[in-house]
């Protein structure tokens, strides 16, 4: 048997190659599918088989482009109501690649149409040697039952049934089943699970809380409080993938701009997303725009942060990036980046037009502005369980995702700090506040600390990659860099953009996050600067 899992950091996924005998199935590709094939070529297979666990919510699968290019028929949960060509598959249905017999488990809970499937490898044994899950059961966790693809059910019914699902089929199997689900930690698929890849159902059932002994009534109570949030994107992508979206490589590639059209699309209400290193976003970007570096969770924060359909402009390091932006992007339903600004800030700079700047400062700097009686406004925009579990004194907890909405609740005139990424505190330092357990492993923004109402903004972070950092960047109107003669003129109108970025602070590390991007876009080819 031939078996690999790839794994896809940047949304926590994983998807899984499965051949014998010159045959392969796929299991929840991600949208960009070279990968697949070249793997199947390289090992003599051909993919015969695309295989869905659930309508994923949290991205835009590869299944209908991936099997354009090879042909394979596509499986799903006979639940899913998929509208194109596909096998509708049921408990116990079996499919055979090779010598393997794939045999399906309907485990809905995480999404009524959800399966499971069994690999069997009969040249070794009729039991069965390995269980992919999907979201049904995850090492350390199970998936969260109240998404969208759960629509016409409630939470509780959706928790119900999961667990009729753990305990009536997936605990039924052996102890030594290897289990691999389709996300690791990070996922919001579910909220607590293990940064191991996969696991058995002998481990599983000792360690997951999740599949405790306890009463029905329990488990769906406990399943259905404290839940994170549902990113507003989830809903269309679950419809996406009922529909199948188009091979990514069908994407025209961005046009290529000029500093002078950037602008005038900004002003005619592009969204200018800057995807360099928060630092450097820091240092001038073009205002109003909206930071997410490309490190990290990239591709769940712009699906998160920005409407699908929104029109797109990007601002990166160099071209690899713009494709590697465009392709993450893609992979969460975010086709409508219209253009690309050629040459970077650089470019920006050359060109004489305004830009915008965030001073930076570190956790200590803020403890220091504290201890000397700085009039501040704290706003913490970590998840309300991480700031439950240790803040800064006075701060005030909206999560990012609500940010936006919930900006009309602070005062504008005030100095802020934004407590971004993780808070590092050890024991009853929690209790007194500020002090990291070891340098820069927090950050903030400060904002309007030249004493002009939310013009000048500060940032940023250190810390490990889980980080979910931000900057708050809101010209004033009567900022002379927001309001430049050749600045953008939006960007001191309404309410102040967010700056999101998973970046460490200003150093070395940073710019190297700035390199991760790897990877080309297959695309057309590229079309007209108009980018209209
Ligand atoms: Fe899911």
């Amino acid at each position: 048997m031939y078996f690999k899992q790839f794994y896809l950091g940047c949304l926590a996924h994983a998807s899984y190659l499965i051949g014998s005998d010159g045959e392969a199935a796929v299991v929840d590709p991600q949208r960009d599918v070279d990968q697949y094939i070249a793997e199947a070529e390289a090992e003599g297979m051909i993919i015969k088989y695309v295989i869905e666990t659930h309508l994923h919510a949290d991205f835009v699968s590869g299944h209908r482009g991936l099997a354009a290019r090879t042909g394979a028929e596509i499986v799903f949960g006979a639940n899913a109501g998929a509208t194109f060509p596909h096998r509708a598959a049921r408990e116990g249905e079996e499919i055979r690649v090779g010598k393997l017999v794939l045999r399906i488990l309907e485990t809905p809970g995480h999404t009524p149409e959800s399966i499971s499937v069994l690999v069997v490898d009969t040249e070794v044994s009729e039991e069965p040697l390995k269980v992919l899950t999907g979201d049904a059961l995850f090492i350390g966790d199970v998936g969260r039952p109240d998404l969208v693809g759960s629509k016409g059910y409630t939470a509780q019914q959706m928790a119900g049934m999961l667990y009729d699902s753990l305990h009536g089929n997936l605990l039924k199997l052996n102890d030594a089943v290897e289990v691999y689900p389709a996300h690791g930690a990070g996922s919001l698929c579910g909220r607590n699970m293990s940064k191991e890849k996969s696991s058995t159902i002998g481990e599983q059932r000792k360690f997951n809380y999740a599949l405790k002994e306890m009463p029905k009534e329990e488990f769906i109570r406990m399943m259905t409080t404290d839940l994170p949030e549902v990113p507003a994107y989830f809903m269309k992508d679950a419809e996406i993938n009922r529909t199948g979206a188009a091979g990514i490589e069908t994407l025209l590639r961005p046009a290529r701009l000029t500093p002078e059209e950037v602008n005038q699309l900004a002003q005619a209400g592009h969204l200018i997303l800057d995807a360099r290193p928060a630092a450097d976003f820091g240092n001038a970007h073009v205002p109003g725009a909206l930071n997410i570096g490309l490190g990290g969770q990239f591709a769940s924060w712009a699906g998160t942060l920005i409407p699908i359909g929104t029109p797109i402009v990007i601002v990166t390091e160099d071209e690899q990036c713009v494709d590697e932006a465009v392709t993450r992007l893609a992979r969460v339903g975010l086709e409508t980046v219209k253009g690309y600004l050629d040459g970077g800030m650089y470019e920006w700079d050359k060109a004489g037009l305004q830009s915008a700047a965030i001073p930076q400062m570190l956790a200590d700097e803020l403890l220091f502005q504290i201890q000397e009686g700085a009039d501040l406004q704290i706003i913490d925009v970590r998840r309300p369980a991480e700031f439950k579990a240790g803040h800064v004194p006075g701060g005030f907890n909206i999560q990012l995702a609500d940010l936006e909405k919930g900006i009309s609740e602070f005062d504008k005139d005030r100095p802020t700090a934004v407590v971004t990424g993780p808070l590092h505190l050890m024991g009853d330092q929690a209790a007194s506040g500020v002090r990291p357990s070891r340098p820069g492993s927090y950050g903030m923004v400060r904002v309007g600390l030249r004493g002009r109402p939310l013009t000048a903004t500060a940032a940023l972070v250190s810390g490990p990659a889980s980080a979910r950092p931000l900057a708050i960047d809101n010209p004033c109107p009567s900022d002379p860099v927001a309001a430049g003669k050749k600045g953008n003129p939006s960007a001191g109108l309404g309410w102040p953009s967010i700056s999101l970025s998973m970046a460490r602070k200003r150093s070395a590390s940073s710019r190297v996050i700035g390199r991760r991007c790897s990877g080309s876009l297959p695309m057309a080819s590229p079309r007209s600067a108009a980018a209209a």
